[in-house]
């Protein structure tokens, strides 16, 4: 038995296999097309090691992935692969479109021919599990209630409009084709191996290196912020346990301005690492407006508390606290995404094979 996971290479892929192998010895076959976002530099303690199979590839290559479920013969698919970032998706939508909808697009129709064929029993136990966002909701006013799973998708940005296309697509192949899937729909994540273009990462490094804290607008926008960790043991329980053909939102409760996260994360960096120069707040500085900015997001959890009795571990006190300790504590994987040299990793750690495999 084995995972095919996409995109395992990135931020919450990366923390999903490795506490998946923390906490399970079934393989985990990892297929990432190592864009900018994935390093390979966030598993380097899995070097060596069986139950990890990395693949550099595209999940828009059929052949491929073909290849890659007869070979390994996956129980389940737990798709993270996507383009991510918002501002990246105002810029240049189009690898969004290829990515989140053609990619998507193409792993479930590998996925619903390896399914067909498989065997009674394999067949009912296997599942594809689509990672999802609360992005493709929409924006919420002040006094609305927080998404819950039946509100009607209002995607704003490129990257929220993709995702919510790719939705659309997991939920036909089950409802026509009968796929086993789930969908989960998270809110904002934070933590460890956060590439520093998206708000968390970017005010620590920043702040380390004495640069400007950009904040958009007023920063009285609102987001509702889940630990890393929190997130992946949400999906392990879908996975799991989740009905077929169901989504079911993760949140973490913790809703929070912008300007209140970045405050907080001042703080704790004056306490942990002090500046002579002064509080890092000196360095908060507003600047214009995200177009489009959708101003609040906020997660209703209580169906997969309900059903699977899933809750968040961690406070936003002690995963923030956390989060900042470990990026003072990996000053050189900082170091690496920043001076590019991260993306080397391929040649360096797995030479040739894996870049063919
Ligand atoms: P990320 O940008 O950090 O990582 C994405 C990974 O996918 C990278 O390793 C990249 O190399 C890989 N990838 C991109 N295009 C690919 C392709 N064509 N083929 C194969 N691999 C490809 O993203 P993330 O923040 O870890 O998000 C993972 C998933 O979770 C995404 O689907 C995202 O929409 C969803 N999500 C993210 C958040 C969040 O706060 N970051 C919250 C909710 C949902
Ligand atoms: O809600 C889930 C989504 O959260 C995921 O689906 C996305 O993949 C993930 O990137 C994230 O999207 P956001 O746009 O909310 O995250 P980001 O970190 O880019 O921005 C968080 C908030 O901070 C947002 O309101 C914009 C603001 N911001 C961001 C940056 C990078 C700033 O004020 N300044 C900044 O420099």
């Amino acid at each position: 038995m084995s995972l095919l996971v996409t995109g395992g290479a990135g931020f919450i892929g990366s923390n999903f296999v490795l506490d998946w192998l923390a906490n399970s010895d079934e393989p985990v076959v990892n297929l990432d097309a190592l864009t900018y976002a994935g390093n390979l530099a966030n598993l380097a303690c899995l070097q060596g090691d069986a139950r990890h199979v990395f693949v550099h590839g595209d999940i828009c290559d059929r052949a491929l992935i073909d290849r890659l479920l007869a070979e390994h013969r996956p129980r389940a698919i737990v798709h993270f692969a996507a383009e991510s970032h918002v501002d990246r998706s105002i810029h240049g939508p189009g690898a969004f479109m290829r990515t989140n909808i053609e990619g998507t697009y193409t792993l479930l129709e590998a996925a619903r021919a390896h399914w067909s064929a498989l065997a009674a029993d394999d067949k009912a136990a296997f599942r594809f599990h689509h990672v999802s966002t609360d992005e493709v909701y929409g924006s919420l006013k002040a006094d609305d209630p927080p998404f819950a799973e039946t509100n009607p998708y209002e995607p704003n940005s490129p990257y929220s409009a993709s995702k919510a296309a790719s939705d659309h697509l997991v939920r036909a192949w089950h409802h026509t084709y009968g796929l086993p899937v789930v969908t989960t729909n998270c809110s904002n994540n934070y933590g460890p191996y956060h590439f520093p273009e998206k708000l968390i990462p970017l005010m620590i490094v920043n702040a380390l290196a004495g640069k400007a804290l950009p904040v958009y607008g007023d920063g009285q926008q609102i987001r509702d912020w889940l630990y890393v960790k929190d997130h992946c043991s949400g999906i392990r329980a879908v996975l799991e346990r989740g009905r077929l053909g169901e989504t079911y939102n993760i949140g973490g409760w913790n809703e929070k301005a912008n300007i209140d996260i970045v405050r907080t994360v001042c703080a704790l960096l004056d306490e942990l690492r002090p500046d002579s120069a002064g509080p890092y707040s000196r360095l908060i500085t507003y600047v214009t407006d995200r177009p489009g900015h959708d101003r609040r997001y906020a997660i209703d959890a209580r169906k997969i508390e309900r059903e699977l009795g899933w809750r968040p571990a961690e406070t936003f006190d002690t995963g923030i606290r956390k989060t900042v300790q470990w990026y003072l504590d990996h000053p050189d994987w900082v170091a690496d995404v920043q001076n590019g040299s991260y993306r080397d990793w391929l040649d360096r750690q797995y030479g040739a094979q894996a870049a063919t495999a």
